[in-house]
């Protein structure tokens, strides 16, 4: 059986450097770590020097010693290459393996993820340093599993190196076929950008004010992507060739410019996530405003969820963050340890590693506080750690257990990466998903993040009674059919502005908008139009509720006899122009809003749609607290998260047992502050 993740129990483990510590404290450390609650460790991600300190010369010396103690221990290991940090000799010698700013300046040794994915010089002595440890560690009893590189795609997600342009034109290729296809795809009849040759294209390079062709743009976050996964897939098989039976293999996330789920589907066993809601409170990053703060970490968790129902924490906050260089941040307060690492498992995560044990004396990470402070001496965070081990021991029933939503919002990776570039898109996208996540978090209903591609089937649509797509700009035939599917065998499905106007190349399309959405919504666009700044808020009425289309507007018109206006714009030239059409369509009913999603829209939208509070006839919470379920069994697990520093009422509409007091409760409840209770009631 797995050592993880198995569906048994939770698992504690820490992120552990053998290499920057006298060899005298190793010993001490694992039996404290033991002592905690801590059972795993994760070690060697940056040590390539350690194994390959010249070219060609492998030693397995230092780690040898290291396991063999851990094992004698009962140790149990989460073995890394250690690819993102390749040693000074290499990048020395064989500067091509660099990658490079936009302008062609190589990134030097110094920092870390210095390396590029394409260059094969780099990829040869990957492939061999993988393999040297994968054969010499594969059969080892102290390894458990394996983490890929470290954060892929993390600190740098674009690539300008001489390899990376090589390696495009050969995407682009194999893509295309002729030049003349992608001269068509890329519209670069446009300002003559006409390619006659292969040789003349570049991974995107500076351009007056940056306006890079958005079609070769696009194109090139999907390279960037397919560059990483083939990197993480060259080291996954080879790890596979070696590794014990229920030995598993994962990287730790997640980032930008990469298709995490494919990366997962093809190399992993399941996705592990890097969680640091601290951040929320890092004097650079405080958003005084924004009342989630380090709530809105959920929202990286449903994503992670997305990835692997039942998920890892590779890294999750101990202490406080900081580098020399940026992140001054205070410790997490007394319960916020407990809170983040509920937040994780509340959301999937049945195994949690708290980054670091011991904090770093050296090195630009010296701030960057793990469990124990400089001296090791037993502390506050410590202490805490080791309550939440005794507190996973009695919710150990919930291990394996999926999180329930009946809410989806869908995402897909071409829309992702156009709004990256293409400004118009980003600003609907950005202000919708961010609306929609607070408005789920505040009705307390819980929801999934669904990605939509070639994999997605009907069935995993059907678990939703109400899903968004918020602006689905770019549409396929594929995914219009399973939307179309979905709607008429009995979903609501709700899209928002400028749905369907551009094709898979990011080009607009010549239809009537929405495009390939028109027959499912019933719906015809003749005009549009980005919300005036002298118009301040555009608001529509929905049968008495006054909404707002925030950022674009498109003027909608109803079709067919299915179709039917539920709210119309009440200001500028287009008051009284319908805003949002309900199309009956099979059994189902998709439903066309012309705005993108401000916060209130979207909580109308939750409320009339009959998907806000689905907890509601059982606990009420008030919006300070998340509410997130797991579900095992025909028991449902409801985890009550109080992210502020005051205590905070609650009431329970019915009689549950708590789980951590194993007590019985009913009425009006108090939640201490940053306190998490889990109430264990019947599956409704
Ligand atoms: C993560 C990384 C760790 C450490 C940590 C704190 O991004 O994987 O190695 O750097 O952040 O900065």
């Amino acid at each position: 059986m797995r050592a993880i993740i198995n569906g048994e129990r939770f698992v504690l483990g820490t992120c552990y450097y053998p290499e920057h510590w006298e060899q005298s404290l190793w010993e001490e450390d694992l039996d404290r770590m033991l002592r905690t609650g801590i059972e795993v460790i994760r070690i060697a991600e940056f040590a390539w020097n350690l194994i390959e300190p010249r070219e060609g010369e492998y030693t397995y010396e230092f780690f040898d010693r290291f396991l063999e103690l851990a094992h004698k221990k009962g140790m149990k290991v989460i073995f890394c290459t250690p690819t993102a940090t390749p040693p000074a000799w290499l990048t020395e010698n064989y500067p091509e393996v660099l990658n490079a700013d936009q302008d062609g300046n190589l990134y030097r040794h110094g920092a870390r993820r210095h390396y590029n994915y394409n260059s094969p010089v780099y990829q040869k002595f990957c492939r061999t340093i993988v393999e040297k440890s994968a054969s010499h560690y594969g059969s080892s009893p102290a390894v458990i599993g394996w983490q890929i590189d470290n954060e892929v795609n993390c600190e740098l997600n674009e690539f300008y190196s001489e390899s990376d342009s090589a390696a495009f034109r050969q995407f682009l290729m194999e893509k295309y076929g002729d030049i003349e296809n992608l001269n068509r795809a890329w519209g670069t009849i446009f300002w003559n950008q006409t390619y006659n040759e292969w040789e003349e294209i570049y991974v995107p390079r500076k351009t007056a004010h940056y306006t890079n062709n958005p079609h070769h743009m696009l194109d090139y976050y999907r390279f960037v992507s397919d560059s990483a996964r083939k990197f993480v897939r060259m080291q996954a098989d080879i790890i596979r060739k070696y590794c014990k039976n229920d030995d598993f293999i994962t990287t730790n996330g997640i980032f930008g410019n990469l298709d995490n789920h494919q990366m997962t589907r093809e190399s992993l066993d399941f996705m592990t996530y890097d969680s640091y809601p601290n951040f929320a409170y890092c004097l650079d990053d405080y958003e005084e405003k924004n009342f989630l703060k380090d709530r809105k970490w959920s929202r990286n968790l449903a994503e992670t969820r997305s990835l692997s129902p039942v998920f890892g924490i590779m890294e999750q906050q101990s202490g406080a963050n900081g580098w020399t260089t940026r992140m001054e941040a205070p410790t997490p307060r007394p319960g916020q340890i407990t809170l983040w690492t509920m937040q994780s498992i509340a959301h999937g995560a049945d195994f949690i590693s708290y980054f670091r044990w011991r904090t770093c004396i050296f090195g630009t990470e010296m701030y960057w506080h793990g469990i124990l402070d400089y001296s090791g001496r037993d502390n506050r965070r410590l202490k805490e750690i080791q309550e939440i081990s005794g507190k996973l021991s009695s919710m150990a029933e919930i291990a394996g257990a999926r999180y329930a939503a009946k809410v989806g919002v869908l995402k897909d990776y071409d829309n992702i990466w156009d709004a990256q570039h293409d400004h118009w898109h980003q600003r609907v996208d950005s202000r919708s998903h961010k609306s929609l996540f607070t408005a789920l978090q505040m009705t307390h209903t819980p929801f999934d993040y669904v990605y939509l591609d070639e994999q997605t089937t009907l069935e995993e649509l059907q678990k939703y009674e109400v899903l968004f797509y918020p602006h689905g700009v770019i549409l396929t035939d594929e995914r219009m059919g399973l939307l179309e599917s979905y709607v008429s065998a009995g979903g609501k499905l709700v899209m928002g502005c400028r749905t369907g106007y551009k094709d898979i190349f990011g080009r607009c399309v010549m239809d009537h908008l929405p495009g390939k959405a028109a027959a499912l919504t019933g719906t015809d666009i003749p005009e549009y139009s980005f919300v005036a700044p002298d118009d301040g808020k555009v608001m529509a009425d929905w049968d008495g509720t006054q909404i707002e289309a925030a950022v674009f507007n498109d003027l909608l018109a109803p079709t067919g006899e299915n179709a039917e206006v539920l709210a119309r714009y009440t200001s500028s030239y287009y008051a009284g122009t319908p805003a949002l059409i309900r199309n009956r369509y099979g059994k189902g009913e998709a439903y066309y809003f012309g705005g993108a999603f401000a916060l209130d829209t979207a909580k109308a939208f939750l409320e009339k749609l009959g998907a806000a509070e689905p907890y509601g006839s059982r606990l009420v919470l008030p919006e300070t607290c998340e509410l997130a379920v797991r579900e095992k069994d025909g028991w449902q697990y409801l985890f009550a998260l109080n992210y502020v520093s005051q205590a905070v009422k609650a009431e329970l509409k019915e009689d549950m047992c708590e789980l951590f007091s194993k007590e019985q409760m009913c009425g009006e409840i108090e939640m201490s502050p940053y306190e998490v209770k889990i109430f264990k009631c019947k599956r409704q």
